[in-house]
């Protein structure tokens, strides 16, 4: 979808691993409606060498950085705004990992230092990034940043584990962080709450195929794909979404307002031997 909704404006894009990462459609999207970005990831996630693609395509510029590293983000706001000749208009923070998840440990039974590490890469990161970016005065006013989020912040789902914490404080961390950073300097900070998505990340959480199968049934609209949740990001980071800030945002083909749907119930009746 490209409309030119962001020309002019310069973004950095976090969290681009492969083709189809959120952050990668998010990137071709942004750019496809005018605007310049930078693209990063954390160091071990470049040597994968796949982001080159992507840069080459957005013609933009990669910057190595762990979003747990304060001098690593420092460094980032410093080069991007040197590359892209100026302060950025929008931020994508599209980071996620759990060490519990990855080596399915259970989350009755936790492993607390890798919980640490999860609130740390999933959520502080977003305090971090928003701390450097303050620190640096690297957003224009009226900026965006934008991180993602999913609906185990509000209601639990088993095979999330400890990531739905972090969904919790990341979410938080948008309310608190885009009311300090709204009356300093006019910049928006909301987080985008997406369907299960096929992904690197999605596809490491425990039972995945079934809760993925699930929300497409339960959901009116159907499952929102990445692209969708790209373009959707593409319009929280344009003008027209100026005075919306501190919110987490269903993106989820309604969802989170869907009790049951006729089809689940139809499935049940068949597993019942009903129909
Ligand atoms: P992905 O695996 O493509 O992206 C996750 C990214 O986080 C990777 O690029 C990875 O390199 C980066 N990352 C991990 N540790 C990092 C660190 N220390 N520093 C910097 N970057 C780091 O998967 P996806 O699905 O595109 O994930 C993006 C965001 O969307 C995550 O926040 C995820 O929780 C969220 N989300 C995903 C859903 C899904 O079903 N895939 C649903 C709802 C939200």
């Amino acid at each position: 979808m490209s409309s030119q909704l962001l020309k002019g404006k310069k973004g950095i894009i976090f969290g681009a691993l492969d083709e189809r990462s959120i952050a990668w459609k998010t990137a071709q999207s942004a750019v496809a409606n005018g605007a310049q970005i930078v693209l990063t990831n954390a160091p071990i996630a470049l040597r994968m060498g796949k982001i080159n693609e992507l840069a080459k395509e957005c013609n933009a510029e990669v910057i190595g950085a762990d979003a747990t590293s304060d001098a690593d983000l420092d460094n980032l706001m410093q080069k991007s705004m040197e590359i892209l000749g100026g302060k950025v208009d929008f931020i994508l923070h599209s980071i996620g990992m759990s060490p519990n998840v990855r080596k399915s440990i259970p989350y009755t039974n936790t492993n607390h230092e890798n919980f640490l590490k999860t609130l740390d890469i999933s959520a502080l990161s977003l305090h971090r990034v928003l701390q450097a970016a303050m620190k640096a005065d690297a957003i224009n006013e009226w900026g965006s940043v934008v991180a993602l989020s999913y609906i185990a912040a509000q209601r639990t789902f088993p095979g999330y584990n400890d990531m739905a914490d972090a969904k919790a404080v990341l979410e938080s961390i948008a309310r608190s962080f885009g009311y300090h950073y709204g009356f300093a300097k006019k910049v928006r900070v909301n987080t985008v709450s997406q369907s299960p998505t096929v992904t690197t990340a999605g596809s490491g959480v425990s039972g995945f195929d079934v809760f993925y199968d699930y929300a497409e049934k339960m959901s009116p609209l159907g499952n929102a794909s990445a692209e969708a949740c790209a373009d959707f990001c593409t319009m929280l980071f344009s003008d027209f979404t100026r005075m919306l800030t501190m919110q987490n945002l269903f993106h989820d083909g309604g969802f989170s307002n869907t009790g049951v749907s006729a089809r689940i119930i139809e499935d049940m009746q068949k597993a019942a031997g009903q129909q």
